[in-house]
């Protein structure tokens, strides 16, 4: 998978930009705040069909400005393919890849594959469960678009199961139906959850005893609403979960609120055995996160047969030239971007395209 044009109109800081990347390592560099994460948050906006830190589209257009508009060529091993992106402040964004429109996110998630690595990811082991299942959530979706779509029908179940348990006296029926409606896509959730983590934790575990020289190994386990949910079928994972929910119910009336399903699920890392939690050090947490995304990297390669495009964020100045080292050997053949505030240390070969950004202004080295 490789980006090939980005045009940026009044996107953040930048008035009107145009990069060519290289299929190879492309290296964003400048001071702070002149515009490199943007760039890379373009970028993720293929991907996922929203931004990865804004939380409204209004604030990814440049200020004072009614509009953005993005625009991305980009290919696989079979085509090429273009998507455009326009952002308003108080509207619906409009989607289009190769000029047909795109209605809802799920059309378009899976088809532009990227992982990314950034600062906020490095506390991903000792943070709490939301940062762990939405990275988690990131990498299914791109996998399975079904999975997408099962996680926004999830939300908005879990929304309503909540205003209607936050009622002086909640409809015991509709609150039925309503678990019912949440055990069929929570079903479909925690299949691909418990499959997926099954994959990335036998790929984490063989890229924890590389990079620890056979001295610590990684497992990830699933803490998903049905227990262990490994080899159950989706009917068994289905009756579990009306189990768990029916002894639940008065413990939902009493919080008003929702507390069995795929919305509270969790993973657990350890290493030799022991809660990486409470026990690993700042540098083995670390360690842990690089692995887990080149692990992701990996997953993405064998289950769609095509590397997704790498976008690093600052990462390597957060890493050791061991680290450094590590995720270069490993990341070969592939598309990435990284930024930096200085370009030292970088061994570039022929493939390498250095961009200086400016107060977004971009210069081609
Ligand atoms: N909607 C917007 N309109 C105009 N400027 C914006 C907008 N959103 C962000 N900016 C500007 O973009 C700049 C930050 O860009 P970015 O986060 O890409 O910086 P950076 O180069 O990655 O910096 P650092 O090295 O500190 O991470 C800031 O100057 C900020 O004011
Ligand atoms: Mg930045």
């Amino acid at each position: 998978m490789q980006a090939k044009e980005l045009t940026l109109t009044n996107f953040r800081n930048y008035e009107s930009a145009h990069l060519s990347f290289s299929d190879g390592i492309n290296i964003l560099y400048g001071d702070n705040a002149q515009g490199k994460t943007n760039i890379l948050e373009a970028v993720y906006l293929f991907s996922m069909g929203k931004s990865n830190r804004a939380h409204r589209d209004g604030e990814l257009i440049l200020h004072g400005q009614p509009s953005a508009d993005l625009s991305l060529t980009f290919a696989d091993s079979i085509r090429e393919s273009q998507a455009d992106i326009r952002l308003f402040r108080s509207r619906r964004k409009q989607i289009a890849v190769n000029e047909i429109p795109v209605r809802k996110n799920s059309e378009l998630v899976g088809r532009f594959r990227v992982v990314y690595f950034g600062p906020e990811y490095l506390g991903l082991v000792k943070e709490g469960p939301k940062a762990r299942r939405k990275n988690m959530d990131i990498v299914i979706s791109q996998l399975k678009p079904a999975y997408f779509s099962a996680l926004s029908e999830l939300k908005k179940i879990v929304e309503s199961k909540n205003a209607l348990l936050k009622m002086e006296h909640p409809n015991q029926a509709m609150l039925e139906i309503m678990n019912e409606k949440l055990i069929a896509v929570s079903t479909e959730i925690i299949a691909c959850r418990s499959q997926y983590i099954q994959k990335i934790g036998s790929l984490a575990k063989e890229i924890q005893n590389e990079i620890s020289m056979g001295k610590e190994d990684l497992s990830l386990t699933y803490q998903s609403s049905v227990g262990t949910a490994d080899n159950l079928s989706r009917e068994e994972i289905a009756d579990t979960l009306r189990l768990r929910l029916s002894d639940a119910w008065q413990r939902e009336l009493d919080l008003r609120e929702s507390v069995i399903g795929p919305h509270r699920e969790d993973i657990d890392y350890t290493i030799n055995g022991k809660d990486a939690k409470a026990f690993a050090s700042q540098g083995q947490q670390k360690t842990i996160v690089l692995v887990q995304k080149l692990a992701e990297v990996h997953l993405m390669k064998q289950e769609t047969g095509e590397l997704p495009v790498l976008l690093l964020d600052d990462i390597m100045s957060e890493l050791d030239k061991k680290r450094q080292g590590f995720i270069l050997s490993h990341i070969r053949d592939m598309q990435i971007l990284i930024t930096c505030t200085d370009v030292d240390g970088f061994s570039l070969d022929a493939d390498a395209r250095l961009f200086s950004i400016e107060n977004g202004q971009i210069t081609n080295c």
